[in-house]
């Protein structure tokens, strides 16, 4: 059995959050996934729309996901790769190089992110959705 983790904060979840869970997923026979709390975020200076009970429940309901557990701080990931007997860790390659330090007890993987998507694009199109909306009043 190998088990795979990711992190992420998984905002108005899209098509480039399915591609990463989907081929992180075929990396091993289970995959973690561990979201960004409210509380974290907060410190990140990042504001979600959808609250992380909901983020939560959206990615328990995802086939490519086995177990969801919370990421509360930078450094918990030695933890939860000891803990979790993590085989390969992955993220986007939005963060290539930033985790190289954890191949000392697993492997660790890049993978292409998608293009021209993501939860701060589909921020910026509900603003100008909104907008156009106002002006039509
Ligand atoms: N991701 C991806 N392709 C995208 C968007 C995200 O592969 N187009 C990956 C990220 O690289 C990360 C995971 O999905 O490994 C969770 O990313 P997250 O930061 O939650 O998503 P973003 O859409 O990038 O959010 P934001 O715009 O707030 O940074």
């Amino acid at each position: 059995m190998t088990t795979v983790i990711t992190y992420g904060t998984f905002d108005l979840f899209h098509i480039g959050h399915v591609n990463l869970l989907k081929r992180a997923r075929a990396l091993g026979d289970r995959l973690i996934v561990a979201v960004s709390t409210d509380e974290f975020n907060q410190t990140k200076g990042k504001v979600t729309l959808v609250p992380y009970e909901q983020r939560v429940a959206i990615l328990e309901a995802c086939r490519y996901v086995d177990l969801v557990i919370p990421e509360s701080t930078w450094d918990q990931k030695r933890l939860n790769i000891t803990e979790h007997a993590v085989d390969t860790f992955v993220m986007g390659d939005d963060w290539q190089g930033k985790f190289d330090h954890l191949s000392d007890i697993c492997q660790v993987v890049y993978l292409d992110r998608t293009k021209d998507i993501s939860s701060t694009a589909m921020k910026q199109a509900i603003n100008v959705f909104v907008q156009m909306q106002k002006s039509f009043l």
